[in-house]
């Protein structure tokens, strides 16, 4: 017995060696991989609640419609949700003009359903982001209506309130002038001053020189972060603080502004965007969404310029500030190789591990990609398969893995308030730019199937916007049936991505000597492996020069040494 025990103890002793060895092995391997937070590694799908699913018969969508629909943006295969705002609102622009932060619009629900909803997500896995308009509230909100009754109200300087020029004080009190041209400042006869908007009238901006303003805001910000918010997209975050010295803005020779450079209207915003407190207000709100952390929380920012102020938001002096902000250079890409080379470098300098880049390419503000594509499937897949590989956060806006196409509808029938404002800017001019100064076109109800109102809303009701024409060939029902389909496309990269940690988090590196003016090819690779992506951008076939490799996934699905015309390839190598 007793050698046998000893035998045992011996067998026993090199076993627990060896498990030693191999823990040792395993912990220092998985100290070596770096962890990242959830929202460096998701994929979120925008809705637009008003145009996505009307679940109570008034042609507007709404919260308990979202419920209804999670399940298809989770099979989809996206984490992440982003909900255009659905608070209570005068709706003058449908919901970024808010009058109460803590209620929610009676078309879109309740309290209780909006909690159902955090829940709902929750329960799937996925994460909910709402919007938070912080730059400004709606003329309705009783904050401004306080402001406006007297310079000795209560809330008399939550506003940016000035005494006018000129005779009379009639004149505004400088030249700045909001992000869609025209003056920035509206007389208020009541007060007798002006009160600054930069983007429209109804929508006047919070002074948050004044701290009551700040923790006003902070408590908003608290109030749904303790109801399971995971985060926020930050509405017009570079136009938070204006210059306290309200010194005129320089002239300069600009007429329309750009994502990389919102100076226009022959106007350097100097004195009112992206001013140095509002990086520094970015690092302020980090610290209170700090005080909830377990699940970390995020924020992105919509901000316009160029990266390397942009990155100022993400990082100031050193300080932690928003997680992310768009870099909207996205949103008018040439589709070329060497412009989407490009960018990707210009983003990767600015922005290297731990920072990260987000790729949208669609918004409730924009024409949609796929009209900006010429409405080709094969480039719209070839665009996600860039999209879910590149290193970044990608946003897809509901109706874009359809590819639901710019809808048309003319300036004179637009709800939408911006497209009132320019109604006098002919229409032949404003297409022939390739442009759309009515957001309606971009907002029209999501294509569910090919029944009465594309399946948006129950037949006898009217829908907000019109629904797009083309709803008997791209709807969800159909494509859901068609192997091919561009959802399905969809289904396939987004599913590959979530089982692919390089493709999540892994290092970048643009694959230089496969690059032309026709392909643009790049590498992820973690841990796990190498992963090569590569994108023929031409409508010619090309015979790229890589060997090996197991095709993970083709947008063509083709496998022969030359690839199509447009066509995309995720290639593994081990
Ligand atoms: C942002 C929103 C836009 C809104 C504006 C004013 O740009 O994306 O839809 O109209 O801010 O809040």
């Amino acid at each position: 017995m007793r050698p046998m025990k000893n035998r045992c103890c011996r067998k026993s002793g090199r076993y627990l060696l060896i498990c030693c060895l191999l823990g040792f092995m395993t912990t220092s391997a998985a100290g070596n991989a770096k962890a990242y937070p959830w929202w460096c590694a998701t994929t979120v799908y925008q809705i637009y609640p008003r145009s996505f699913f009307d679940s109570s018969g008034d042609g507007i969508g709404d919260l308990q419609g979202i419920i209804e629909k999670l399940d298809y943006i989770r099979e989809l295969g996206f984490e992440t949700i982003w909900i255009s705002p659905f608070f209570k609102s005068p709706q003058q622009d449908f919901g970024y003009d808010i009058s109460d932060y803590y209620d929610i619009a009676p078309e879109y629900g309740d309290m209780a359903t909006c909690e159902r909803l955090i829940r709902a997500v929750h329960q799937r896995g996925m994460k909910v982001v709402f919007d938070l308009v912080m730059n400004h509230t709606s003329a309705e909100h009783p904050w401004f209506k306080d402001s406006a009754l007297s310079a000795y109200s209560d809330r008399a300087d939550w506003y940016v309130w000035r005494t006018g020029k000129g005779k009379n004080n009639r004149r505004p009190p400088n030249n700045w002038k909001s992000v869609l041209g025209g003056s920035a400042w509206i007389y208020h006869p009541q007060r007798k001053q002006f009160y600054y908007a930069a983007f429209l009238p109804f929508q006047p901006d919070l002074n948050y020189y004044n701290p009551q303003v700040k923790e006003a805001m902070f408590d908003v910000v608290r109030f749904w972060l303790r109801k399971g918010v995971d985060g926020f997209r930050l509405d017009m975050f570079n136009a938070i603080y204006e210059d306290s010295s309200f010194q005129d803005n320089p002239f300069c020779l600009r007429l329309i502004p750009s994502e990389e450079n919102p100076d226009g209207f022959f106007q350097q915003y100097r004195y009112n965007l992206n001013h140095e407190k509002s990086f520094a207000f970015a690092t302020e709100l980090r610290a209170v969404v700090e005080e909830f952390h377990e699940p970390e929380r995020f924020l992105v920012g919509e901000v316009f310029g160029p990266p390397a102020t942009l990155k100022r938001f993400c990082d100031y002096q050193g300080r932690k500030g928003l997680h992310a902000v768009f870099l909207f250079q996205t949103l008018s890409v040439r589709f070329t190789a060497p412009a989407l080379r490009a960018l990707v470098e210009s983003f990767e300098k600015e922005f290297p591990d731990p920072f990260i880049p987000v790729y949208a390419f669609s918004n409730h503000d924009r024409k949609r990609s796929f009209s900006r594509l010429g409405e080709s499937m094969e480039k719209a897949r070839l665009l996600a398969l860039f999209q879910f590989t590149v290193r970044g956060i990608p946003f897809t806006y509901y109706g874009e893995e359809l590819g639901m196409p710019q809808s048309n509808i003319p300036m004179r029938a637009a709800k939408d308030p911006l497209a009132q404002r320019f109604r006098w800017i002919p229409q032949f001019l404003i297409r022939w730019a390739g442009q759309s100064l009515n957001r309606d076109e971009c907002r029209t109800p999501m294509l569910w199937n090919d029944q009465a109102h594309a399946g948006f809303c129950h037949p006898a009701c009217t829908p907000w916007l019109p629904v797009s024409d083309c709803y008997s060939e791209i709807n969800v029902e159909r494509q859901k049936a068609d192997e091919h389909s561009l959802l399905n496309f969809y289904k396939r990269i987004l599913h590959l991505r979530r089982q692919i940690t390089a493709l999540q988090t892994g290092r970048m590196e643009v694959a230089s000597h496969l690059c032309s003016t026709r392909i643009f090819a790049y590498y992820r690779s973690d841990e796990s492996g190498k992963y090569l992506v590569i994108l023929n951008m031409s409508n010619k076939s090309v015979k790229p020069a890589y060997s090996g490799g197991e095709l993970l996934l083709s947008t063509h699905a083709s496998n022969g040494a030359f690839m199509q015309p447009w066509e995309g390839r995720l290639v593994c190598f081990h």
